[in-house]
């Protein structure tokens, strides 16, 4: 059984491309025969506060001389951290808001971004901490940005990812879904056609690997 971490960041409840397809992912992986425990963070139902002066104030005073209220905060970020730690695959619903991600996402990028706990600096450069996780991120936007400069979503999200050590990162994308009904289900047509794609490539994968053992 794997142990999923699946975010939720659109602002809507209903209609949501990206939650749609997140969840599709999953099913189709549990029709391939694979089992999750899954712990789920919904942005929107619960939004992660912005990490600001008082927060990291809270982080670097040491336990000891921190108030309730700072360990109350600090706890919190550790809470994110941990279950990004203790999962085996994460499962993030990306969609596009104004180029980018959601600020509910971004905030909890903040929050799990930490010196020394998921990523450190080196003589070398900067060296990710966590390690052997599958993170797929199940992107959904308005427009097309292929190879374009108003991309900063995906690119964004592969670098931040793999600034903390997660680097198997795969993408599931459905575009164009503000540009027509038709060109909107050739979108999610297509996310559909990599979800299957994706739980085919993983199936053989585990194959190989139990042919190896
Ligand atoms: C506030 C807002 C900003 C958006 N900005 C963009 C954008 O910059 N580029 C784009 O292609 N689509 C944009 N869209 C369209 C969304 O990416 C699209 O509706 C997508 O389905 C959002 O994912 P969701 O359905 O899971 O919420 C925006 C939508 C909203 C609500």
């Amino acid at each position: 059984m794997k142990n999923v971490l699946r975010l939720t960041s659109s602002i809507f409840e209903e209609g949501s491309v990206s939650s749609m397809l997140m969840q599709e992912l999953l099913s189709a992986f549990v029709s391939a025969g694979e089992s999750f425990q899954i712990v789920e963070r919904n942005f929107r139902e619960s939004p992660v506060p912005h990490l600001d002066a008082a927060w990291l104030q809270a982080l670097m005073t040491p336990e000891a001389d921190r108030s309730d209220e700072q360990q109350a905060k600090v706890d919190y970020s550790d809470s994110l951290i941990a279950e990004v730690q203790q999962a085996d695959t994460l499962v993030i619903a990306l969609p596009m808001y104004n180029f980018s991600l959601p600020s509910m996402l971004k905030a909890w990028v903040d929050h799990i971004a930490r010196a020394g706990v998921t990523f450190k600096y080196t003589e070398s450069g900067p060296v990710g901490l966590l390690q052997d996780k599958k993170v797929y991120l199940v992107a959904a936007m308005g427009g097309v940005h292929d190879s374009a400069a108003s991309d900063f979503l995906r690119p964004y999200m592969k670098l931040i990812m793999s600034f903390v050590g997660l680097t198997d990162v795969e993408f599931i994308t459905a575009d164009g879904l503000n540009m027509g009904p038709e060109r909107r289900e050739q979108g999610i047509e297509q996310a559909r056609q990599q979800i299957a794609n994706t739980v085919v490539g993983d199936e053989s994968q585990t194959i190989h690997r139990k042919d190896a053992a």
